[in-house]
């Protein structure tokens, strides 16, 4: 798992980084072109008790601005895990991006142990995101987080 190619792209950029959002959008560009079925992916960051949105690639979202006990991401970030859902048509929590999205992850995003914000991945195709998927982009977060630990915020 640690040497598949998202995870090496990523480190790479990691290493290299100097501009926190520069960071963001290039990790979620190289997601987005290693997985083109993700089709929105993106990042929210907690801030006033609200979760605000960050760099991201695919169609613009009216969600800018997310209420912590509103969404998919206001529920992933109250439990502190990932959630998946196969098919955001049934679950009474998701706010819609794009009304072709069919499924949905979001992983929380740490710094030094402290819940800052989230990676949110959108795909137009039911049940994208299997144990694999979840399991790599909960890498995916990690590598984030320690990256963002070298940033002030
Ligand atoms: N679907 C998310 C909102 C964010 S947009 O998908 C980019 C949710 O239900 O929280």
């Amino acid at each position: 798992m640690n040497d598949h190619p998202l995870l090496i792209e990523i480190e790479a950029l990691s290493s290299k980084a100097a501009k926190r959002d520069e960071f963001l959008m290039e990790t979620a560009r190289a997601i987005n072109h290693q997985y083109p079925q993700y089709n929105w992916v993106g990042f929210y960051f907690a801030k006033e008790g609200k979760l605000h949105i960050g760099p991201y690639v695919g169609k613009t979202t009216p969600h800018t601005v997310i209420e912590l006990d509103k969404g998919i991401c206001g529920a992933a970030f109250n439990r502190g895990k990932t959630i998946v859902v196969d098919d955001v048509n049934t679950d009474p929590r998701f706010l819609a991006c794009s009304i072709t999205t069919r499924s949905e992850i979001v992983i929380p995003i740490r710094v030094d142990g402290e819940m800052i914000g989230e990676l949110d991945i959108d795909s137009d195709q039911k049940a994208a995101f299997g144990d694999d998927d979840r399991i790599l982009m909960e890498k995916v977060a990690e590598l984030v987080g320690e990256t963002l630990s070298r940033f002030k915020f």
